[in-house]
């Protein structure tokens, strides 16, 4: 019996997360499995916020919140947007969820319906065309493959555009690829949306300060289409917060207020005490920030050396984030005894059997040709794994 609804029936389940409990169910036999197929960093929450969340616990900031979250928070955000990124908003142009996943699927549940066509370029974060599929909406996807770091050029995306576009999901850092686009990449995007004042960008900054290059650009800085870009950031990246989930919107009083009152009528205001943590991330110490960075920086420097000579690999420089995201289709068609791989997936679950490391196979992020491997582990295992990725694969023939 399916009592589904044709909703959940047509929803694909998380790749990412089936990845790592494949990973954990392995690890729970006993064997020695290397997780690469995580999204989070490995660093604890910085110590002055835990304390701020420890006080609100002892002050009794206990009640129901506001739906868009406490002022204060919403202040901080607006300190922050003015200070890191140059942008003016007000409080009431920001709206706090539980993550900035939570986030992303209000404003798509708030502006897409049947019909409407939400462009995402691919290699896409798995979740983006799911939620346009919840809200009845289709994904279009834009491929940009390794040859362009897999960004999308101005070109592409005004082919994309036809009259029933409603929005634009841009992820910069980009989940899975790591790339991230300059502020000439951008000013070449928005110089696009700004013929078509129809649609609304949905600017995905959740890794903004995970970046190798430097400053953070966000495409909410062009004034010709300010006022119809969302930008969706929150704190569980940036300050290995993913757990007390926290994150926000910043756009258009109009899409804010409509954010609002589903968030009203579906999951009210997020959680009280992680708000006063979050609050304390913003207007606390940056420094945990910056040595994150750093590490993250090392690490990918580390992997991307390594992951270079693995043989069938081809490789970018991500310039931010905490991805690899090799393409590997030099291995599809090949076999180890009577075991062939196919494709990603069957590459992927054949690193975790034979080679005991978790990575995911690229269907899930619209790339079949490429792997995503997570370097937010210590540098031992990003070297553990990549020699047992290199053993396991001198095994296919
Ligand atoms: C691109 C992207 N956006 C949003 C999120 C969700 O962030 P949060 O944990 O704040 O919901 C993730 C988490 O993996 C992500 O990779």
């Amino acid at each position: 019996m399916n009592q589904l609804s044709d909703r959940l029936n047509s929803l694909s389940p998380s790749e990412t997360l089936a990845m790592s409990q494949k990973s954990n169910e392995l690890k729970a036999q006993g064997i020695d499995v290397i997780n690469l197929s995580v999204g989070e960093p490995d660093f604890n929450t910085p110590e002055h916020i835990k304390e701020a969340a420890k006080k609100a616990i002892d002050d009794n900031f206990s009640r129901y919140s506001p739906v868009p979250g406490y002022p204060a928070l919403r202040n901080a955000i607006v300190e922050k947007l003015k200070k890191e990124n140059g942008l003016e908003y007000t409080a009431a142009q920001i709206s706090c969820s539980n993550g900035a996943k939570q986030s992303v699927c209000n404003v798509v549940m708030a502006l897409v319906g049947k019909g409407d066509e939400v462009i995402i370029p691919a290699p896409y974060w798995v979740s983006y065309p799911e939620m346009v599929k919840l809200a009845d909406g289709t994904p279009v996807t834009i491929p940009a493959g390794i040859e362009q770091d897999f960004k999308i050029t101005p070109a592409q995306l005004e082919a994309a555009i036809t009259p029933k576009t409603k929005a634009l999901i841009l992820c910069s850092p980009s989940n899975p690829t790591g790339s991230v686009y300059s502020k000439e990449e951008l000013a070449g995007l928005a110089a696009v949306l700004a013929k078509h004042p129809q649609i609304v960008v949905i600017a995905d900054e959740i890794y903004e300060h995970i970046n190798y290059i430097g400053k953070h650009e966000s495409i909410a800085q062009f004034p010709e289409i300010f006022d119809r870009v969302v930008i969706v950031n929150g704190v569980s990246k940036a300050y290995a917060m993913t757990g007390w989930r926290i994150g926000f919107i910043a756009g258009p009083e109009w899409i804010v207020k409509a954010c609002n009152k589903l968030q009203g009528q579906y999951t009210s205001g997020p959680c009280s005490v992680s708000q006063k943590a979050a609050e304390a991330a913003y207007t606390g110490t940056q420094a945990p920030v910056e040595e994150m960075r750093k590490a993250f920086e090392r690490r990918r420097d580390l992997i991307v050396k390594l992951a270079k000579d693995v043989p069938g690999f081809e490789v970018n420089v991500p310039q931010g984030a905490f991805y690899l995201f090799p393409k590997c289709d030099y291995y599809f068609g090949k076999s180890c005894g009577d075991r062939k791989i196919s494709n990603a997936a069957d590459l992927a679950m054949y690193l975790l059997e034979v080679g005991h490391v978790a990575c995911v196979g690229g269907a899930a992020f619209g790339a079949p040709e490429c792997i995503r491997m997570s370097y937010a582990t210590s540098d031992e295992n990003i070297e553990e794994a990549i020699r047992r990725i290199k053993d396991a694969l001198a095994k296919l023939k």
